[in-house]
């Protein structure tokens, strides 16, 4: 049986050179696809966009969160799964984030949980962390604060990213997402912290990268970030699929 990787031995990857490789999976299938290739999959709230339709991540429920959370357990054995907290879920006081990231561990299986945040959310790290949750950080552009930073836009504030990194790492979180900074911040985040850093629109120099499964593979229909490096176009075989299948039905052939 495959042994599963563990947050301790992700937040070593640091120290040992290894580039950390992360996607994201909302479902089974996705999931036991990616889990021989990456070391985290992450169950990420961007499902509330990719797989609903919403606009922003903000109306992702935690039922939603830990129904995809399990899926994603489920369709995979070697790779750590980190589950986001939803907005909502987690910001009031570490006693309701406690109780989310305990849903979420009890209910998905889990390694660990996401949450949004710099030093306003470190308190709240270090209680899930001193209570058995790790936690993977998220700081830089945080989606959940989209309507507060006027969108999904390059962040640029210097010494609030590094002191929010600083933060982080401090209240014990073994990983961090740095979402949407130039390539020098990144490279000055990276150096300022002893966990991984991982990029999303942040450059190539981060100690490792994230990127959401659709946009990777062409599956998603509409816009797709300027960062992203697509690998396939899975979005034209569907489509393309669907028009043969149409015609074959319509003109007797199937
Ligand atoms: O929600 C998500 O998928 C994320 C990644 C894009 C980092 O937070």
């Amino acid at each position: 049986m495959t042994k599963r990787l563990t947050c301790p031995a992700i937040r070593s990857f640091k120290s040992e050179k290894r580039p950390l490789v992360c996607l994201t999976a909302y479902s089974a299938q996705i999931a036991s696809l990616l889990d021989d290739h990456v070391d985290l999959l992450l169950v990420g709230d961007s499902l509330g966009m990719v797989l609903y339709g919403f606009d922003t991540t903000l109306p992702v429920t935690l039922d939603m969160m830990i129904a995809h959370g399990a899926a994603v357990v489920r369709g995979s054995n070697r790779a750590v799964v980190a589950v986001d907290l939803p907005f909502g879920a987690y910001q009031q006081s570490p006693q309701q984030a406690f109780e989310a990231a305990s849903r979420v561990m009890k209910e998905t299986g889990a390694s660990a949980v996401k949450l949004e945040g710099g030093a306003e959310m470190a308190a709240t790290i270090a209680f899930l962390v001193e209570r058995g949750i790790p936690v993977f950080g998220h700081v830089g552009l945080m989606p959940q604060h989209a309507q507060v930073v006027g969108g999904f836009v390059k962040q640029k504030n210097r010494d609030k990213i590094l002191a929010d990194a600083r933060a982080v790492e401090e209240a014990g979180a073994f990983a961090m997402v740095l979402e949407c900074v130039d390539e020098d911040l990144s490279r000055e985040v990276c150096d300022a912290v002893s966990v991984p850093v991982v990029g999303i629109g942040a450059g190539s120099s981060c100690d490792g990268q994230v990127l959401v499964t659709e946009d990777m593979i062409g599956q998603g229909s509409g816009y797709v970030p300027s960062f992203v490096r697509q690998y396939a176009r899975v979005h034209e075989d569907i489509s393309k699929a669907a028009e043969n299948y149409a015609a074959d039905v319509r003109t007797g052939k199937f």
